[in-house]
């Protein structure tokens, strides 16, 4: 009886140690995907190799916009993971600038992220090029996933180079065209039309072989150019028209959807790599959050978005992709036959 009790109290302490240390154990793993589309896991933990640090991150929308929306959810995801030792400012509505400034300043390391859009960067690398393709991505759900596929993460590495590094791509809705006073149905009513375009020699090219007129503009300048008349309408999605309010200054959206809009994340190469594998591990598997935020999010508000820009008074309807037949064909002769990459990746997508 006597040695019963005996092992009984020492199973006892035995069971009592492991649900303490069990309890005492409270990192948990939660897996994401490194830059090169490997997957990693990350601990949630305050005892993680993390740095005590602010990061600042800039980038030109409006803060009702998608992409700040975004931020705040890498925001929150970084600071979660590194039990708050890895912080995050964020800097909207160009506040440090336009994109060029913003570039820039990652490059000289006084900015650490950058939300940069794919079609501003194509003057200088030209393999994003492929993600203009018109009309090669049905839904935001599929452009996600060649965003992650081999080549997608193939042409955000031709970003480097220059000292930059791209984390992530991150999406808002697709391309649409809004416009002042003249309706488009075809494209004989983008003959000679003034239309904005972000600057971006692929977008330059596809409007040219639309026959309009297209005009680069920086997001900042629209809304006055067109209230002056200096631009008749722009290619914009349906986010920034909400956001930027153009439904006091135009009158109709044609929803072509023409093509996605990707924004990558920018950040200093040197910078990133002098980080704790942890640290990188952690930025990575924030904006992985972040991205698949932003597109389960935007897919679900399409027909919101609409509503909301027809009870602002515009008229909001559809144009088939076929009326751009023309010009979907000549992009992928051009864009494809300047590089192997692009080809490949319109080839695998469309
Ligand atoms: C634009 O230049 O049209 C744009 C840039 C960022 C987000 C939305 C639109």
């Amino acid at each position: 009886m006597k040695r019963f009790f005996k092992i009984g109290e020492w199973s006892l302490l035995l069971l009592l140690l492991l649900i303490l240390s069990a309890c005492g154990n409270d990192d948990t793993e939660t897996e994401g995907s490194s830059g090169d589309g490997e997957s990693v896991n990350v601990s949630a933990t305050t005892g993680g190799d993390y740095p005590e640090m602010t990061l600042k991150l800039a980038h030109i929308t409006a803060t009702d916009h998608m992409w700040h929306q975004a931020s705040e959810k890498f925001k929150e995801e970084l600071e979660s993971l590194t039990g708050g030792k890895m912080k995050v400012e964020i800097f909207p509505a160009s506040q440090l600038g336009s994109e060029a400034d913003m570039v820039q300043q990652v490059e000289a390391g006084s900015v650490d992220m950058a939300m940069i859009t794919a079609a501003y960067l194509t003057a200088r690398t030209p393999e994003m090029a492929g993600w203009f393709a018109p009309y090669l991505f049905e839904s935001l759900e599929e452009a996600n996933e060649a965003a992650a596929s081999e080549k997608g993460q193939e042409i955000l590495k031709k970003v480097e180079g220059t000292g930059l590094k791209g984390l992530t791509y991150l999406f808002a809705g697709q391309r649409t065209m809004v416009t002042k006073d003249k309706k488009i149905e075809s494209t004989d009513d983008l003959k000679g039309l003034k239309l904005r375009v972000t600057p971006s020699p692929v977008l330059q090219s596809f409007y040219k072989n639309a026959g309009a007129a297209p005009e680069s503009l920086s997001l900042t300048e629209v809304y006055s150019a067109l209230q002056t008349g200096v631009i008749d309408g722009m290619d914009m999605d349906l986010d920034a028209t909400i956001t930027n309010k153009y439904s006091e200054i135009a009158k109709y959206v044609a929803v072509t959807n023409h093509m996605v809009w990707p924004s990558t994340i920018l950040t200093n190469e040197k910078k990133f790599s002098s980080l704790s594998q942890e640290a990188q591990d952690a930025i990575t598997q924030a904006w992985k959050t972040a991205s698949d935020f932003a597109v389960k999010t935007r897919s679900g508000q399409e027909e919101e978005f609409r509503k909301e820009l027809e009870s602002q008074g515009m008229e909001v309807y559809d144009i088939d992709a076929s009326v751009f037949d023309k010009q979907i064909k000549a992009f992928d002769k051009e864009y494809g036959g300047q590089s192997d990459l692009v080809k490949a990746f319109i080839e695998e997508n469309r």
